[in-house]
């Protein structure tokens, strides 16, 4: 599947940068899904996204500046001849006109934009669905820690596949938490629901190095009860709960630059406290945990097939089967096929 082919994945949310990152005064660049958008803060701070192109002859609005001198103001002004556009698009400002401030017809084109969980997230047209729910996010018992902010050179499917595959961890994550010695994984559950899937399994895993120090335990093995909630097409929120009482939830963005990359937006509740773990040892050790999926997943194809014949499978492919089938189903809804690159000769 060529993500840029399939119009539908724009009218999907997609973390794009974190909050702290999009300063007041200050407009950013940013690639969805082939598309060059500029991100910028609008009135009350509130985040906006246009395509990053200005209507007049053609300069990057990421280079421009914002215009406070504008009623209902800031508004994001292009660095060439200063024409500005408010966060629906619209040329509100021409400097060189008799009366500037009644802009012009027509302008750039306009995206949704918010904020939510710490990050700015875009849809490019009329979302499908709302922005995931993840209720750990509104409850003071857990912290948020925000962890990666990094493009990978990988597929979103690829990755949101990886998310829930232990298959690989005896192989993959030898060093860190998988069991050499048993590559036989867990049994695990699929519950569909209209926004993806929650996937519950139980996965031994070894307890090393820094995660002893993370999980409080000395234990050679412990377990994960694996509550993992993927949301289509490439967003997940993966809750693990420790014997020990910890919970951590990994959420994870692999939000589709290009066909072949992605970015990978990722950030964490847990239960605990900065006193029990500090931020840089949980960043730490998730670090060399998706520093080895990401050497092995950088070696994949990243024009996914979603038809069933066209990769080889094993029972515990279930998850990223799923993903699959709930991806073709919502191309056919939309009348789209998908888009693959021509068959080499
Ligand atoms: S190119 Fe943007 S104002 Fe002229
Ligand atoms: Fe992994």
């Amino acid at each position: 599947m060529l993500v840029t082919r399939q119009k539908v994945l724009r009218r999907f949310w997609y973390p794009v940068m974190p909050e702290t990152t999009l300063a007041a005064d200050r407009p950013l660049p940013f690639r969805l899904l082939g598309r060059d958008i500029v991100l910028w803060r609008s009135r009350d701070g509130a985040p906006a996204a246009l395509a990053d192109r200005c209507p007049h002859r053609g300069a990057k609005l990421s280079a421009g500046f914002l215009d406070a001198a504008v009623p209902g103001g800031p508004a994001l002004a292009c660095a060439y001849h200063g024409w500005a556009f408010g966060p629906d698009g619209r040329c509100v400002k021409v400097p060189q006109a008799h009366d500037p401030l009644r802009g012009m017809k027509g302008g750039t084109r306009a995206h949704h934009a918010a904020a939510r969980h710490g990050w700015i997230w875009v849809c490019l047209e009329d979302p499908l669905h709302p922005i995931p729910e993840i209720p750990e996010a509104a409850d003071p018992r857990f912290r948020r820690i925000d962890e990666f902010h990094e493009p990978w050179a990988v597929a979103g499917l690829r990755i949101m596949e990886n998310s829930f595959d232990t298959a690989h961890f005896s192989y993959v994550h030898a060093a860190t938490f998988g069991i050499p010695e048993d590559p036989r994984p867990a049994p695990s559950t699929i519950e569909h629901t209209a926004w993806g899937f929650v996937m519950r399994s139980e996965a031994p895993v070894s307890n090393r190095g820094i995660s002893k120090d993370l999980l409080k335990t000395e234990a050679e093995r412990t377990v994960r009860i694996i509550e993992g909630r993927w949301f289509l097409p490439f967003f997940r929120a993966s809750r693990i709960d420790y014997p020990g009482g910890l919970t951590h939830i990994l959420c994870t963005g692999a939000t589709p630059i290009d066909d072949a990359h992605s970015m990978i937006c990722q950030w964490v509740y847990r239960s605990d406290t900065e006193a029990d773990a500090p931020s840089e040892k949980v960043i730490a050790f998730d670090r060399a945990v998706t520093t080895e999926d990401r050497t092995v997943l950088e070696t994949t194809t990243f024009d996914v097939p979603l038809a069933m014949g066209a990769e080889r499978h094993m029972p515990a492919d279930k998850p990223g089967i799923e993903m699959r089938r709930r991806l073709a189903a919502l191309l056919a809804e939309h009348g789209e096929a998908e888009a693959r690159l021509p068959k080499e000769a």
